[in-house]
């Protein structure tokens, strides 16, 4: 089978496309069939060591770690899984897998997918859809009626959080640039800051909520715009412990783990008509190295897929 390999940290230029055997299957494994996959900066992140620290990988690395595709095989403890199930998979960073045409993935990191949706499309919801929701949900606890802030709302994860803190009845107010303001209001937010043009830090106050998906200074300012007693929640780096005290607000770091619970919940909202993926664009698997391109520019709109299979 083909799959896209990195032999040592690198650049974008180091992942290359070999013919290597399609992957044993573990007993507790299920073995998809590809047929989609979602590139994420973390990708990137993987492919220069820049997240070694946490997740240091076995050379030669097959990468990916968002897929959609059939089960192929199941293993004798894989319960649940039938031949041609569709399913959308995380396979978690250190193991990768999802840019080749066949991927083993521990079953409890796989869910069905969408019926709604087309496998293309739904490759797209992993990581992403599942970062957003545990953020929002599992960290922050978001109620209904609550303000939340939530940036770069364009994006991958943004994309998904402002439509799950709608789905949640919270009131959300996003960042993004101007171009994409439009499309972040269909997705339910009820204001968008063009950070480029406005200050966001000096327009806003008595929120409950920020969704921190950009670090550095942008963090820094967020911490104002919160409440006494509301929450900072980053999925780019650990709060500013010092400054959130300054604010008598809380901070915390999340690091996505993966859940199949939180993947059926996910696909589930997709069915019910109340969640859908941004496709930012498909390439061919072939076009690899422009995908990862695509991510690195950080302009994509929602997810940047790979057909596949
Ligand atoms: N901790 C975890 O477990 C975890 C999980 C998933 C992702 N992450 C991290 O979270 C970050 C976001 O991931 P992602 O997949 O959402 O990225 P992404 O899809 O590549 O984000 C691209 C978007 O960022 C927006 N953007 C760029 N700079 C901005 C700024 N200063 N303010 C507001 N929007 C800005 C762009 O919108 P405009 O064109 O409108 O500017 C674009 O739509 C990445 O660093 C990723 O590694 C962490």
């Amino acid at each position: 089978m083909k799959a896209f390999r990195l032999h040592a940290y690198g650049d974008i230029a180091s992942v290359v496309t070999e013919d290597v055997p399609v992957p044993d299957t573990g007993p507790h494994e299920v073995l998809i069939r590809v047929a989609a996959a979602s590139v994420n900066p973390l990708d990137l992140k993987l492919i220069t060591g820049h997240a070694a620290a946490y997740f240091p990988l076995t050379f030669t690395h097959t990468l990916g770690t968002d897929l959609a595709g059939t089960v192929e095989q199941a293993g004798p403890l894989a319960a649940g899984w039938r031949p041609g199930d569709r399913v959308i998979a995380r396979p978690a960073p250190t193991r990768g897998g999802a840019f080749a045409e066949f991927a083993a993935v521990p079953a409890s990191h796989v869910a069905s997918a969408p019926t709604s949706l087309p496998l293309e499309t739904a490759a797209g919801l992993p990581t992403a859809a599942a970062t957003a929701w545990q953020a929002l949900f599992e960290t922050a606890r978001l109620e209904r009626g609550q303000t939340v802030l939530i940036h770069a709302a364009a994006g991958g994860v943004g994309s998904f959080a402002v439509q799950l803190a709608r789905i949640a009845g919270a009131h959300v107010i996003a960042t993004a640039s101007a171009a994409n303001a439009d499309l972040v209001r269909e997705l339910g937010a009820s204001r968008v800051i063009d950070y480029r043009s406005q200050d966001f830090a000096g327009d806003l106050d008595d929120v409950d909520i920020v969704l921190d998906t950009i670090g550095g200074e942008t963090q820094q300012r967020s911490f104002s715009v919160l409440r006494p007693g509301g929450m900072l929640v980053s999925i780019v780096a650990p709060p500013d412990e010092l400054l959130a005290a300054a604010h008598k607000v809380n901070g915390a770091f999340v690091f996505h783990q993966t859940d199949a619970t939180r993947l059926r919940s996910i696909s589930g909202l997709c069915d019910a008509g109340s969640l859908r993926v941004v496709t930012d664009q498909v390439f061919d698997f072939t076009d690899m190295q422009a995908a990862l391109q695509r991510v690195a520019s950080q302009r994509s709109r929602g997810k940047v897929l790979l057909a596949i299979g």
